[in-house]
This record gives C-alpha cells, structure tokens and sequence, in this order.
C-alpha cells in the first residue's frame, strides 16, 4: 500500500543520525512504496533549512547513497527546529502541521530520538507538551539504545513514555536485531529440527557469545566514557543474542509470543555474582602508530576514566532447559578482531573410545554460528586422520551465509522498514529492557577494572571466567 510518512528526528545532526539513520532513510525512502515524505531534522542548536540540507546531503554522500536515490530524498519537504522549550517545541508542532498540509502529507509520523539517554525524558515530555505526537494519521515513536543508563532510569523513562504513548507504539531500538544474521538466528533453530533436539542441557557444555570489535571509539568519546562496554553492547546487543539462542520455541512467530519468550529467559538468569565477571580498559599497544593511544588517552575522555572498554561475564540461566550451562558473554574495543560470533560446545563423549588415558577426555563438538564477518556456521567433527593407527583429527562442516547476503538491506534499513509496517518483532519491550537492565545492575557500579593491551583478546582475567570448563574464550585474532 503506498503511504506517505513524516520523519521527525530528535537528534538529527548527531553522529548516529549522520552516520546510520539518514543513509538508512534514504535507501527505505527509495525502496519502500513511498509516495511523498518530509523531514523534519530537530536540534539543540540553530540552524538554517540550508545548512540543516546540506548536512544532509554531506552524510548521503559519505554513506555513498546512489545519486538518484540521494536526489528523491531530497526532493521531499524539509524543516530544521531547534528545541530547548515549551514554546520552541510547539513552534515545531505548528511547523509540522503547516508542512503536512502545504506538501498534502496525510500526517503519518515517525518520531525517531537519536539522542543520548540523558536527553530521552526531557524530549518526551516535549513532544507530550507539544502535541507534535498527534497528527492526523498514525503516529509511532522510535528509541535508539541504549534505553536508560541503569534499571531506575529505564523504568523512569518507559513510565514517561507511557503517559503519552501506547507501548503498541514504541520501537526501541537495538540495531542487531535488524541484522541479516541475527534474524537467522531463529530460523536456524526453529526451521531445522537438526539442532533443536540437542540444544539444551543434555547436550550442550557451554555457550559462548563473542561481540569483538578492533576499533576505538570512532570519534565518540563523550558518549562512550558515560557509556563504556556494559550499558554500549552487553546489556543491549550480547543480550538479544543470547536471549534469541536460549528463548523456548515461541507459540506464534510474531511480536508478543518471541517478546514475551525473550522476557522469560531474562527472568530466569540467576543474580550475577561479581566473581563471574571481568570488566577492563585498554592500555596502548606500543606500536609507532600515532593513533595507538590508550583509553586514557584517547581525545576527549578524562585522564582518571574508569570506563570499562571491555566486559565478560559467565550468565547462568536457572531453567529446566539450560540449568547447569553457563552462558559466556564477551565483549570489547580495539581487540584483535573484529568478529562477532555464537560458540556452542556440545558435551564430550561419555566415553574416551579413541583417545590415549593422558588425552582424555578429548575434542567435543563445536558449532559455531558467524554473525559477522564471513557470516555463516561450522561445525567441528572428529575424524579419523588416514594412517594405520587411529589418530584423531578435527575438521569443521562449513555453510558460508555470507554468499547469499548480496545486497541484503542493512539492519537500520530493515529496522525502519518495520516501524513503517507497524510490527514490532525485531524492537525491545518495554519489561525486556527493564529485565535486562536487572541483569547486569550488579555491574554498574563494580569498580575493579582490570586493564588489557589493545590489539589482544582482552585481559588474562577473562580466562578465570572459563577455569570451572576445560574449553578457552574462543580465539579472536585466528
Ligand atoms: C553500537 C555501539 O550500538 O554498535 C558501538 O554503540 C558499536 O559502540 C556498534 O561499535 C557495533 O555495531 P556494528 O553494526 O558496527 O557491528
């Protein structure tokens, strides 16, 4: 059906905006049956119509959009507020009204906050005072992560949200959700019954979840050092990953019935205990490179920081399904790699058949699902290596995904795509977030930060994590 829809981003010079989001709304604009649309940017600071544009264009450009793709875009109707009060907030609601009717839109409005959490309650409450919610058609409200900066400020925040908006409304973001790979992840388990029948406690060892980046942090120090490894990826990202490997097979495929499957194995992880986690932040490299600087150093972040750049903990869920299998959960910047990736290992044989007394008890087998990079799984067999004797040997049975993702949209493209269908299947709940916000409270507050070198795979105290099980952190820079 063709619609048309008004965009009104809170946020919308800031890093996330220029980077992801109006690339992202570019390519949607483009492929969806977009008939006419407008963009309505809103900022703290002031800004002409023109330099508000070509901030615009600029980020087309750099995101490489294709020209004729970058010229519909900016063919439809464009606005730049900048708000700070009741009255500049509703002199954006009577701009936007006046656009819709002038451009004949018929008041289909997204209202995206790409703003940090600290500004989240201060904008809803405008856009509540403001009615700038209200227009003549559907109207539907788009949160970036992280949601909340700890369980007291999520609550806060989805209380305020909910005084104006139906959480039927609301789409919280958590950017891997939209991701080819991590969507599979259902598919893969619920659409072959191949691997279902072992995943769980009768079979499976461990599962490890690994989110490695080898970058810093890309110019957003400020952001970062209020955020760090905990609130940035393991409360949000790893989690949804590991909620999407644990959950029960959901009745029906959609919103309410995986939501609420997700909520349940959130409610079944036992109390973190601090022994079962290592927070740390990277110390310089020593190479010549002049951007090889330590977290300390890096531009824009205080010399006494404690932010952790990188986190593990050991979860453990206390459910029939998955008692006893520890759930390891890693994650950092500027490591060896980048490379996120689920590591599930199987339980080894009850019995050392072909192995030596000091060998045993030997390999076991390791499926690993690849989200990104050369996204695919594999799966590690033992085999017998051709010779007289029986030695053995591990092979892995490969499946590259990576092959069929062509032109695959990005996840933001895919993200807003749903927020314009109205199914919120690939968004957070409002009691998600809050429950994964109880997970890792214990967390927020934990002082005993180790440090690591950049360009490694994290601090030796990671390993502590794994002593209880013969297997290691799977390694990154391979
Ligand atoms: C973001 C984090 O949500 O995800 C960043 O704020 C991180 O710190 C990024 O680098 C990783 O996402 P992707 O899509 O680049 O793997």
């Amino acid at each position: 059906m063709t619609t048309d829809i008004t965009f009104v981003i809170f946020g919308a010079t800031g890093h996330l905006a220029r980077t992801k989001l109006l690339p992202a709304l570019a390519k949607v604009v483009a492929a969806e049956d977009i008939s006419c649309h407008a963009v309505i940017g809103v900022g703290s600071r002031q800004r002409t119509i023109e330099e508000f544009e070509s901030l615009v264009e600029a980020s087309l450009d750099k995101a490489a959009i294709a020209e004729a793709d970058a010229e519909r875009f900016m063919g439809g109707s464009f606005m730049y507020q900048a708000v700070s009060d009741d009255s500049s907030f509703r002199e954006l609601a009577q701009g936007v009204n006046t656009l819709e009717s002038n451009a004949g839109l018929s008041g289909n409005r997204i209202l995206y906050l790409a703003v940090p959490p600290s500004k989240l309650d201060d904008t809803v409450e405008g856009i509540s005072t403001c009615g700038v919610d209200a227009g003549a058609g559907w109207s539907r409200l788009v949160v970036e992560k992280p949601f909340g900066t700890d369980l007291a400020t999520a609550r806060t925040s989805n209380a305020m949200i909910h005084r104006t908006f139906a959480e039927e409304q609301v789409y919280r973001i958590d950017h891997f959700l939209g991701k080819e790979t991590v969507r599979n992840l259902l598919v893969f388990r619920f659409a072959n019954s191949l691997f279902e029948q072992t995943w769980n406690r009768r079979h499976i060892e461990s599962v490890e979840i690994t989110v490695a980046e080898d970058t810093g942090l890309a110019g957003r120090a400020a952001y970062y050092d209020e955020s760090g490894a905990v609130r940035d990826m393991l409360q949000n990202h790893l989690t949804q990953i590991m909620t999407l490997i644990a959950m029960e097979p959901p009745v029906k495929m959609d919103a309410a019935s995986i939501h609420t499957e997700k909520v349940k194995v959130l409610d079944a992880v036992r109390k973190l205990n601090l022994d079962d986690a290592v927070l740390a932040q990277y110390t310089e490299i020593g190479s010549d490179n002049e951007e090889d600087v330590s977290y300390l150093d890096e531009p824009g972040v205080p010399h006494d920081s404690t932010t952790p750049t990188f986190a593990a903990v050991a979860l453990h869920v206390d459910n029939w399904r998955w008692q006893g299998v520890p759930f390891y959960l890693r994650t950092g910047k500027r490591m060896a790699a980048r490379v996120s990736e689920v590591t599930v290992r199987y339980l080894r044989p009850p019995v050392c058949s072909f192995h030596h007394d000091s060998e045993c008890p030997g390999h076991q087998n390791v499926l690993k699902l690849r989200l990104q990079p050369d996204e695919g799984f594999s799966l590690l067999f033992d085999v017998k290596q051709p010779g007289p004797n029986i030695t053995i040997g591990q092979i892995p049975l490969t499946v590259a995904y990576g092959g069929l993702l062509g032109d695959a949209p990005g996840a933001y493209e895919t993200l807003i795509g749903e927020v314009i269908k109205g199914d919120q299947t690939l968004f957070v709940r409002s009691d998600e977030v809050e429950k994964s916000w109880e997970v890792f409270q214990p967390l927020l507050d934990h002082t005993n930060i180790d440090t690591y070198t950049a360009g490694t795979d994290g601090p030796e105290g990671a390993e502590r994590l794994i002593m209880t099980h013969p297997g290691v952190w799977s390694d990154i820079s391979r």
